[in-house]
């Protein structure tokens, strides 16, 4: 009998749960059961007692936390394992140490916060505590190395949808996989993946949401926002992370049905806000300007310019609008 299981119960039951009937659903005594409700009591959870009735969940504030965090979750596979930390350097450097011991695919590190948190292009990612969303995927995929980049957008699409059906904003990704919010980075999303000869050993996918209201420096903040600023209203962390992992299973699975992003190509294209914009190929080789039209199923971009389409791919180039960020 897990702490997760108890929480879920208890936030589904409108009203009290007698002490029986939870002994009766776990098949354990009910000092067992009360011993769960005290550690829940620890971590901040106000449970009412009361003698013939049971328990009651009162939902006051957000409590962000392993047990919250799991019996929120929807999902098969995806964040089974959840790994929590009050704090950690990155969520991306602590789920690679735990592929390297081991950690089956599927498995998810969160964080409250980070003292180190990276971003892509050796960037730093800012991290401060109680109000976003810090978390890695970890992944095994049987797939060969050259389709692993493609994960990163299989996270965009699913991390786009999420926030619309969690917070109701239109949610746009800026091709690969930033998403954007009213023209606005409301997410990042960073992927490393490890090798053993021209094996996949394991992927982590670190995605990073601003998800409360905060005040980002004068120059990040012409082009960074968060979601509760953007809709006005708290958003509750738990519920969106637990969105993300429904949407990226679903998505992972039509992912590797096709091999690609064919399946998954409507969504992401619904999203794209480059779709159809002028844009500027920021390339080694010499940049150039272009209409993009949409992405290839193998995730690469394609700008129409005067020489014909061109296929972008990610990593060696990046994209921006000719007036701006997006
Ligand atoms: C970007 O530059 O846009 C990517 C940012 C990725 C940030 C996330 S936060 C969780 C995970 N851990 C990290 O250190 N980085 C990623």
């Amino acid at each position: 009998m897990k702490k997760a299981e108890i929480l879920a119960l208890l936030r589904e039951h409108q009203g009290f749960l007698s002490g029986q009937e939870l002994c009766e659903r776990f098949g354990v005594s009910r000092t067992a059961v009360w011993k769960v409700i005290n550690q829940l009591k620890k971590e901040g959870y106000e449970i009412e007692a009361v003698q013939n009735k049971g328990y009651q969940l009162h939902l006051s504030q957000e409590i962000y936390g392993e047990a919250e965090l799991t019996s929120l979750l929807h999902t098969e596979w995806v964040g089974k394992k959840l790994l929590f930390y009050p704090e950690l350097n990155s969520t991306n450097i602590q789920a690679k140490l735990e592929a390297e011991k081991g950690a089956s695919h599927g498995t998810l590190v969160v964080t409250d916060s980070q003292t180190a948190g990276r971003g892509r292009r050796g960037r730093t990612w800012e991290s401060p505590g109680g109000t976003n969303l810090y978390f890695t995927l970890i992944l095994r995929p049987e797939i060969q190395p050259q389709q692993a980049s493609m994960l990163t957008l299989v996270m965009a699409d699913a991390v786009g949808r999420a926030i619309e059906q969690e917070t109701g904003l239109q949610a746009g990704i800026k091709w690969p996989n930033d998403i954007v919010v009213n023209k606005k980075k409301v997410v990042g999303i960073l992927t490393e993946m490890s090798l053993e000869r021209d094996y996949i050993q394991y992927v982590v996918v670190g995605v990073g949401i601003n998800v409360g209201r905060q005040e980002f420096e004068t120059e990040l903040a012409k082009k960074a926002t968060s979601l509760e600023t953007e809709a006005g209203r708290t958003i509750k962390r738990g519920p969106l992370l637990a969105r993300v992992m429904q949407e990226f299973e679903a998505d992972y699975q039509l992912f590797l049905k096709a091999g690609d992003l064919t399946l998954l190509l409507d969504s992401y294209h619904k999203m794209l806000v480059n779709r159809n914009v002028q844009v500027q190929v920021l390339d080694p080789q010499g940049d150039y300007q272009g209409i993009a039209r949409g992405i290839t199923p193998k995730g690469e971009l394609l700008v129409e310019t005067e020489h014909g389409i061109k296929q972008v791919y990610a990593g060696e180039v990046s994209v921006r609008g000719i007036y701006g960020y997006v």
